[in-house]
């Protein structure tokens, strides 16, 4: 019975240990405020697609996303309907995409949106449309469109702010 007991209090002081020690973690850096251009991001996502890529994504995203995703890309749209679309920009999307490589994203968008016309988009589409979205997160823009060939795609991680 006294050792039970003793188990039991040395079990629970090394919980309340660990717990103690959790609470003593730095606390998570605040997230930068969105940036301009021609700041540097990180070297995987440095210069994957053209201006003029973005630009095609654009008028795309205008047609097809912006209706739920919201002009901005910051979601919570349709106003009028039960659902609410996740953000295509800010700390939230990125850390929920980080060190998953691009082809993830394309395939989510190729095959998953516009969220009542999945399947609607072609490869291509759904690449400018990632380049826009990129674009829209100030990664810096390059000379060489961003690929829509799977195994490219697959070997580029999306990558934080440095
Ligand atoms: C009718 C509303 C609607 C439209 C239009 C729409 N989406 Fe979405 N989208 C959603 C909803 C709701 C989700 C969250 C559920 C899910 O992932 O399926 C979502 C999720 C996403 C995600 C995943 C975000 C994350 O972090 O998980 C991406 C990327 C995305 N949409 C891109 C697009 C693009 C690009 C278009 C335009 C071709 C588009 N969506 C059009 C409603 C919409």
């Amino acid at each position: 019975m006294r050792l039970r007991l003793l188990v039991v209090a040395v079990v629970g002081l090394v919980l309340a240990g660990s717990l103690a020690a959790s609470a003593q973690r730095a606390p998570l850096p605040v997230p930068s405020p969105r940036r301009t251009l021609s700041e540097s991001a990180p070297r995987q996502l440095n210069g994957v697609y053209t201006v003029d890529q973005a630009l095609r994504g654009q008028v795309l995203y205008r047609k097809a996303c912006a209706y739920c995703h919201m002009e901005e890309l910051t979601g919570g749209g349709p106003q009028d309907s039960l659902i609410t679309s996740p953000p295509l920009v800010g700390p939230n999307f990125r850390s929920y995409w980080v060190g998953r490589p691009l082809e993830h994203l394309v395939t989510k968008i190729a095959t998953t949106m516009p969220k009542y016309s999945p399947g609607s988009l072609s490869r291509q589409e759904a690449v400018d449309l990632l380049a826009y979205i990129l674009w829209e997160s100030n990664f810096p823009d390059g000379a060489t469109e961003l690929p829509a060939d799977s195994d490219e795609l697959e070997s580029i991680p999306f990558t934080e702010y440095k």
